[in-house]
């Protein structure tokens, strides 16, 4: 695939580093010249620093604009399907009506798990967390489908489909084994978002529910070059199977700092209460140099776009069922936020008002995280899906070694 030449936040946000794309990127196949840790500086958190080109997504951090292969997000957040956008991001256009149909299809004859991973999932400790019992289930389709045909097309497609249609029902299964009742099988007459909203409860999903979730899917579908999207690239370059690369970025996305920041924000927001604790509580944090979760973002200098998206969500959700103490006191932190990190670039990112919308679901907080996975499964298999077909090379960055020089075995005896 020809390489676009990107508006990215390379662009939006010059770095200054020294090297080029074209110096970081070699040709490929063609082995990087070797080069000196003088000519690249460290960056720690490899900050500004490109590691792939990619037609999938691209970010303006500036102006707060996100797209999908040139598709703005709210466009797709409002006109879309989850399954939809998925199709876009990983196959480059916007299917037909023929071509979606046969997805949507496949992807509900692929819904139901074998027998044996539910037996498995029941294993697991129902203390253990969602995020651990998706990456252990996502890593465990590899066995029951450990082709690693990747030349041909047949299970790479079945490998796609499969991984849309079965991880939402292990994550609903998870949910039901740990509160000690049988998971419920999928329902064919159901579409994707609200099929999942049913295997978590056995109840017919509310309509409006199942549009907003499916919107928020659409939201968290990709993000270019993100933790998690890092390390399913990493993985994916060593040719490994899909499930691995999933379950490796499941693993990163669990983290506080990623997709881990909207649990702790409705953690942060029940510490602060009520809204006229909102200031001091926020005067404190700053002044004892806490982060404030759910805000600040590496590429935006603005308020994230998908936090705009779901702030209209929530609002459209809370006319349906009721306003949400929680909601008014998000608001308020924002607005005493603006004054006090605007000025820096910290303004709310994705995970700031996603769990909100998720609690008033009645998702548990544990299980913000894994919801974020299931919408970022189209993006990392995006990535994927483009890394082989450019044949990309293995990743091996350099690192700079610290450490002692050359020295000789000392003897246990002679040890001091
Ligand atoms: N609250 C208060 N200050 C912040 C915040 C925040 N949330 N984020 C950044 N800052 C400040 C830092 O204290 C630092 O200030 P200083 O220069 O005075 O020392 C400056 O901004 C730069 O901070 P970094 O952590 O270096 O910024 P970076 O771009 O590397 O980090 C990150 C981005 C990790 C997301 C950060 O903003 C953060 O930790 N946010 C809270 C966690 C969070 O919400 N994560 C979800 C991100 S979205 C996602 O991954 C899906």
């Amino acid at each position: 695939m020809a390489a676009k030449p990107s508006g990215n936040t390379f662009a939006a946000t010059p770095s200054p580093s020294p090297i080029s794309a074209a110096e970081a990127a070699p040709s490929q196949g063609g082995a990087a010249p070797p080069t000196s840790p003088v000519t690249i500086p460290f960056r720690p958190g490899l900050e500004g620093v490109p590691a792939t080109q990619s037609a999938i997504c691209d970010i303006d951090g500036l102006r707060g604009v996100l797209t999908y292969r040139g598709y703005p997000l709210d466009q797709l957040a409002r006109k879309s399907s989850f399954l939809e956008t998925a199709y876009l991001l990983i196959w480059g256009e916007l299917p037909t009506i023929f071509q979606l149909r046969e997805f949507e299809q496949e992807v509900q004859m692929h819904r139901r798990v074998s027998f044996r991973i539910r037996d498995m999932m029941k294993c697991f400790p129902a203390s253990g967390h969602p995020m651990d019992a998706l990456q252990a289930s996502a890593a465990s389709l590899g066995l029951f489908y450990s082709r690693r045909a990747l030349n041909d097309p047949h299970y790479v497609v079945a490998a796609v489909v499969r991984l849309i249609a079965k991880i939402p029902t292990m994550v609903a299964a998870f949910q039901l084994i740990r509160k000690g009742q049988d998971p419920i099988q999928p329902r064919d007459d159901l579409p994707y978002a609200a099929n999942f909203l049913y295997m978590l409860t056995e109840r017919e999903p509310d309509l409006t529910a199942a549009r907003i979730f499916d919107a928020c899917l659409i939201l968290h579908a990709e993000h270019s070059l993100n933790a998690s999207t890092f390390s399913a690239r990493v993985t994916a370059s060593t040719l490994t199977d899909p499930y691995a690369v999933v379950a490796s970025a499941v693993g990163t996305l669990a983290g506080p700092l990623h997709g881990g920041a909207n649990e702790d924000v409705l953690e942060m927001l029940e510490e602060i209460g009520t809204v006229d604790q909102v200031e001091p509580w926020l005067d404190r944090a700053i002044a004892d140099k806490q982060k404030i979760m759910g805000f600040g973002h590496r590429e935006y200098r603005v308020k994230d776009p998908r936090a705009v998206i779901l702030q209209g969500l929530a609002e459209e959700l809370f006319t349906r069922f009721g306003s949400d103490p929680m909601y008014d006191l998000a608001r308020a932190l924002e607005a005493a936020a603006a004054d006090r990190l605007g000025p820096k670039g910290i303004y709310p990112n994705v995970d700031f008002y996603s769990g909100i919308i998720y609690r008033a679901m009645g998702f548990p907080t544990d299980f913000f995280t894994v919801l974020f996975s299931m919408g970022r499964l189209p993006g990392w298999i995006s990535q994927w899906q483009e890394m082989r077909k450019e044949k990309q090379p293995i990743a091996r960055p350099r690192q700079i070694y610290t450490g002692e020089a050359p020295r000789a075995y000392v003897h246990m005896k002679d040890r001091t």
